[in-house]
């Protein structure tokens, strides 16, 4: 009698569980990155819409060199800046190795690495813990800025890191400013894993 009450709600734990598990893969179909493109000589292969801050990250991993040409693209507001990072050291903000971008009041596009070392950076260009190259930054008219790079290589079996984003609202002196302290500012952290799609 035990067994013939137990057994039902397993079986409906399991059709629901199932069930979580088939709308969630329909869910991850609907990506609204799958829907950006860039330039032709720009094409992703992987993407995943980040849950903060409305941004978005497309890659290519190459196994060959361990290097990941990435592209982040977010929400710009007028006058404030973009970031997105690998914190090799940590989970959260201190240790991040940052790319930061901004769109000048003039039309040009600033665009760098940075090494977060405390809570109250100065956000000067440094060179991070791996190699960057090919930094550029694309403005499109709807407030959308995209930072392209190509980073690594990762260290061996280092396809699993952990990310950070981020979003300010001020640039001062071509410095980017402190961000607002607003949850999803201090939320927009989480692993990325190169190997998924
Ligand atoms: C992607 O674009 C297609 C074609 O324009 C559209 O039907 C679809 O709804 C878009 N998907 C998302 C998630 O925006
Ligand atoms: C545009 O503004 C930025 C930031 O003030 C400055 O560094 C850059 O030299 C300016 N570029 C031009 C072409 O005026
Ligand atoms: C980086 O830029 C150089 C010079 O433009 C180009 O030849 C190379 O293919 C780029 N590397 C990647 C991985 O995109
Ligand atoms: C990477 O993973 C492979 C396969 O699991 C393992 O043999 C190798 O020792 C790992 N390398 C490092 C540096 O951890």
């Amino acid at each position: 009698m035990i067994m013939a009450s137990v057994c039902p709600v397993n079986l409906f734990f399991q059709v629901f569980v199932s069930f979580f598990i088939i709308s969630s893969a329909a869910a991850a179909d609907a990506q609204i990155c799958s829907n950006n493109t860039f330039s032709p000589n720009k094409v992703y292969n992987s993407c995943i819409d980040l849950p903060y801050l409305g941004a978005h990250l497309h890659w290519n991993y190459n196994p060959s060199t361990r290097k990941v040409s990435i592209a982040y693209r977010a929400t710009q507001i007028s006058g404030g800046w973009i970031a997105w990072a690998i914190n090799p050291t940590g989970t959260g903000m201190v240790g991040s190795q940052a790319l930061v971008a901004f769109h000048n009041a003039n039309g040009s596009m600033t665009v760098y690495s940075t090494s977060i070392t405390s809570y109250n950076p100065s956000m000067q260009p440094s060179d991070l813990s791996f190699q960057v190259s090919n930094i550029s930054a694309q403005y499109s008219n709807t407030d959308m800025l995209t930072i392209f790079a190509v980073i690594g290589p990762l260290e061996e079996n280092g396809t699993i890191v952990n990310q950070v984003w981020q979003a300010g609202t001020s640039v001062s002196s071509n410095i980017p400013q402190i961000h607002p302290t607003s949850p999803p500012n201090l939320q927009s952290m989480g692993k990325l894993n190169f190997l998924s799609t």
